[in-house]
């Protein structure tokens, strides 16, 4: 079967389709309920308020019976869809033999192991399962920074999502997360990163990403910066919540040869844009260059199954056994699936695909920009897309506004996507990499539709 056609059978056909406006009648008891048992922190379903009932690939079916062109992926998880069939296969092969074994290993635990080095550059060839979350990937990466150089200082980018833990919090931007919890984990520095739209420097915007990298070289080099020299540098090759900020391969480049000649370790955070979100497996791959710690996680445990990992230089492998333990270092059913998934993503050409369909949307997208006065920047780079919205083009003025209106009208007709960014102003598109183009394509339209009504009047 060809790859077209193949895609096309992952997800429900016919989507979208709304029966009743979400959310439906059905929805808003769970929904409802959901408020009076649940935490006041829930989140999701306030920006897309429907309880769901079924996934297929890049679809996702609401209790109402409404079908959903899912844009989003429960937030970058499901790379390959809902319900991928030779994934769920693998895990429904593991559940019945062994599914929680610590750090013991077995066939199973090795295959994902193996898979997840061939993937991987040769330099990285340790790896390392901590606690499932990404959160506690980025802890563990900081803890072997701090651990090899015994120095504590970090150095995290504005804009950085990192996590929701001590430390990984720490390395977080958004003041929205961290203001009245408390002093975090000391010793973190944020320097800002190269956001062409929103030039932090006042310079040519075509010169922001030699910037950013000259200042990262100034306070290191400058004994009255103010900045200690650090354990690591941590940043996303390509930004996720801070709004799908990409710089360019010079950028890191130059991240790269600052930090390797100060012996300061790079921490490169994939758990966004990682596992063939941005067209290759890893996004520092973008800029041929090699870090020395990457985290992992959101799509690695294949179909949604919690796992997480690092990766790091054979030189970084000193810790003593049980330096650095946990109940949860790797689940077996997440394991056959990540592994089956890995495999499944590299036979069927998954990273070219997410390049090639990327490129297409960006085309429509671009176009888009260009006619609109709210749509500030459209930039995308493989299936990680995100429109900037603004009051006005012309003073860019940010609307966090616009953002939600363009989520909720979609939501209403079909498009489940995120919001995300500096001023909670950036609709995200983060689909399934296995979606069919004729569906991303209903999507983008849908799209183009809710910015042009949001910019003619036509809907609030
Ligand atoms: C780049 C990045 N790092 C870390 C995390 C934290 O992962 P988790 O929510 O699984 O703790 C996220 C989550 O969105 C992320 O996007």
């Amino acid at each position: 079967m060809d790859q077209k056609k193949r895609f096309e059978e992952l997800s429900i056909s016919g989507a979208p389709k709304i029966l009743t406006t979400p959310p439906g009648p059905k929805s808003l008891e769970i929904l409802k309920m959901q408020e009076e048992l649940e935490s006041s922190a829930v989140s999701y379903p306030r920006g897309m308020p429907m309880a769901l009932a079924r996934g297929k690939g890049a679809t996702l079916e609401d209790v109402d019976g409404n079908i959903f062109i899912d844009c989003f992926s429960g937030a970058g998880v499901m790379a390959l869809g809902h319900a991928h069939p030779e994934v769920l296969k693998a895990a429904h092969e593991q559940i019945d033999k062994v599914t929680h074994t610590l750090d013991i290993p077995s066939d199973t635990r090795m295959k994902m192991v193996k898979t997840l080095r061939s993937i991987l550059p040769k330099e990285l060839s340790r790896v390392f399962f901590g606690g499932p979350t990404g959160s506690d990937a980025v802890e563990q990466a900081i803890k072997l920074a701090k651990f090899n150089t015994q120095r504590f200082g970090i150095i995290a980018f504005e804009g950085a999502y990192h996590g929701m833990t001590g430390a990984s919090l720490a390395v977080t931007s958004d003041s929205g997360h961290k203001d009245g919890i408390g002093p975090l984990v000391p010793g973190v520095q944020f320097i800002p990163f190269p956001y062409r739209y929103r030039n932090p420097f006042g310079c040519p915007d075509d010169m922001v990403d030699e910037f950013a990298a000259d200042n990262l070289e100034r306070v290191l080099d400058d004994s009255h910066s103010g900045y200690s020299k650090p354990a690591a540098v941590i940043l996303e090759p390509v930004q996720g919540e801070g709004g799908t900020i990409i710089p360019t391969p010079k950028f890191l480049q130059r991240v790269r040869e600052i930090t390797s000649a100060r012996g300061i370790l790079l921490i490169c955070d994939e758990i966004q844009a990682g596992l063939g979100r941005t067209g290759k497996m890893f996004s520092f791959e973008h800029s041929g260059i090699v870090p020395d710690i990457i985290t992992i996680s959101k799509a690695l445990g294949g179909i949604g199954f919690p796992i997480s990992a690092i990766a790091y230089r054979e030189e970084l492998n000193t810790m003593p056994p049980a330096k650095s333990i946990g109940t949860f270092r790797g689940n077996m059913v997440a394991f056959a699936a990540g592994a089956e998934a890995l495999n499944w993503m590299v036979e069927n050409k998954v990273p070219e695909y997410a390049t090639e369909l990327g490129e297409k949307v960006m085309a429509r997208f671009r176009e888009t920009e260009k006619k609109s006065k709210i749509l500030g920047e459209a930039r995308g780079i493989g299936l990680m897309i995100a429109l900037e919205m603004v009051e006005d083009k012309t003073t860019k003025k940010p609307s966090a506004d616009l953002a939600k209106q363009v989520r909720k009208l979609a939501h209403q007709r079909g498009v489940m996507i995120e919001v995300g960014g500096h001023h909670n102003n950036v609709a995200r598109l983060l689909p399934p990499l296995i979606i069919s183009e004729e569906l991303m394509m209903k999507a983008v339209d849908i799209l183009e539709g809710v910015i042009k009504d949001l910019e003619t009047g036509k809907s609030k």
